[in-house]
């Protein structure tokens, strides 16, 4: 985080003080994932409300990763509830019995994960809406802990998904979720029959196309995928060949020179493409910021073609020649400004809104082709994107989340390597925003 010199300054010893005392965020410095690490470093504690049914699942998964186990005094590096079982607004005290004496001993940047049970499918009114309330808990539970670096997600798992739970949890238990807060997540029955994966290459012999692979967040999703093990096939207009071409050649990766918004663009996509893909990532954005009375037509429609359109007719072709492979996977990057609005972006929301929509509108012909389509929707991410934002709203993008700080592009990546893993089967039509709980459109 050298470029953060908001935190390098606040955190130096004597300002600290100062700044403790003055009110400002302390952003503490996160933990991220590194290569050959355990999923968590540290005891965990679990718990459930009576009559949960998801307390299996949660033991093979912490059995799996070897996970210590925290005793009834001490600290705890995660702390994981099982709260399938409340039915009733009255046993949702069972959340007070569990974290109250929990909550204090969770460590820097700890994990919590409340567990509940859809709430349209818990089976009664009353069920419904105590299993909604988990909602409203969590997301304040973040808010508390935030300041730790600590962060807390719901994840609802539909009945009879019991069997989706490992790659999720594996995933927000793990510091590569460092930038992932307050979210809900939605777990149903999985499109594809649930691989067998063992070891840290998930995705190896697995083909996946990221475009806008350059730089930036695209470049560090690249990295991360090839990490996993994937063929990694980067894309990027001509003008960024070279980057692109370095970093393809470093990744043992093939490379596309192209203008997505090309009218032969899908079709060359597709040509390149001819042995199958197994996970199509739609990275490649832009910003073209101006208010509605300053904007022309031209910068419009520019934006909109770079951002939505083109994505569009990418996956119709992809789909239409029957590419996307079984257990496919196809990731979009929405924004932040698409779900909470950005003045000066009327343009850039709706396009990143439009991302949402075809997540909703596709997810389910995706399921019944055996593929799955999510998408993330970063916050605050420090890229050259933001460097380039007035000091004003960059200081106030970092600052006004729950973790007081902007995220890396690696968390960006982390979090579409988690959605695009053989063994997330049963995640789909998800949007999950990776933005440190920001207070904006929460
Ligand atoms: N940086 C943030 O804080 C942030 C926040 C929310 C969402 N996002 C989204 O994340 C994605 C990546 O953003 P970034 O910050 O890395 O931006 P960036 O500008 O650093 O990288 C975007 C890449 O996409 C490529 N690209 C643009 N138009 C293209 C086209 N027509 N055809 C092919 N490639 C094209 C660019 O050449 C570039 O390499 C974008 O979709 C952006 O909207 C970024």
């Amino acid at each position: 985080m050298s470029s953060d010199r908001y935190a390098q300054i606040v955190n130096a010893p004597v300002l600290a003080t100062i700044a403790r005392q003055v009110g400002l965020p302390q952003p503490v410095e996160l933990d991220r994932y590194r290569p050959g690490q355990p999923v968590v470093a540290g005891p965990v504690l679990s718990g459930a409300a009576p009559g949960g049914r998801l307390e299996k699942p949660i033991k093979a998964l912490l059995d799996a990763i070897g996970a210590e186990r925290a005793g009834t005094a001490g600290e705890a590096k995660a702390l994981v509830f099982d709260a399938s079982g409340i039915a009733d607004s009255t046993e949702l005290v069972e959340l007070q019995r569990f974290f109250h004496p929990a909550v204090g001993r969770l460590q820097r940047s700890g994990r919590t994960v409340v567990l509940g049970t859809t709430p349209a499918l818990a089976g009664t009114p009353r069920a419904h809406t105590a299993q909604r309330a988990l909602e409203g808990f969590t997301r304040s539970l973040a808010k508390e802990i935030g300041g730790r670096g600590a962060t807390a997600q719901l994840v609802y798992v539909e009945p009879g998904a019991e069997d989706q739970l490992g790659s999720t949890l594996r995933f927000l238990l793990s510091p590569r979720s460092a930038y992932v807060d307050g979210q809900v997540i939605r777990i149903g029955l999985g499109v594809a029959p649930l691989p067998d994966l063992n070891g840290d290459r998930p995705l190896a012999r697995k083909v996946a196309l990221v475009t806008g692979a350059a730089r930036g967040i695209g470049a560090a999703i690249a990295s991360v995928l090839a990490r996993d093990g994937a063929e990694v096939v980067g894309l990027d207009v001509p003008q960024n060949a070279e980057e692109l071409r370095r970093l393809t050649g470093e990744l043992g990766g093939a490379a596309i020179s192209l203008d997505i918004t090309a009218d032969d663009a899908p079709r060359q996509i597709a040509e390149r493409l001819e042995g199958g893909v197994d996970v199509v990532v739609h990275n490649a954005g832009v910003t073209k910021d101006r208010t509605l009375a300053k904007m022309p037509e031209e910068r419009w429609t520019q934006l909109l073609e770079i951002n939505l359109s083109s994505e569009e007719r990418i996956d119709d072709e992809l789909l239409g020649r029957g590419l996307l492979n079984e257990n496919g996977r196809i990731v979009c990057v929405s924004s932040m400004s698409g779900i909470a609005g950005n003045s000066g972006q009327t343009n850039y929301a709706a396009s990143k809104a439009g991302v949402i929509g075809m997540v909703e509108s596709m997810a389910p012909e995706l399921a019944a082709r055996k593929a799955t389509i999510n998408a993330v929707a970063p916050g605050f991410i420090e890229t050259r994107m933001t460097a380039a934002m007035p000091i004003g709203p960059r200081e106030a993008g970092r600052r006004l989340s729950s973790l007081s700080q902007g995220g890396l592009p690696v968390d960006v990546a982390e979090t579409i390597a988690w959605l695009a893993s053989p063994a997330s089967t049963g995640v789909n039509g998800n949007v999950v925003r990776v933005c440190g709980q920001s207070l904006l459109g929460a």
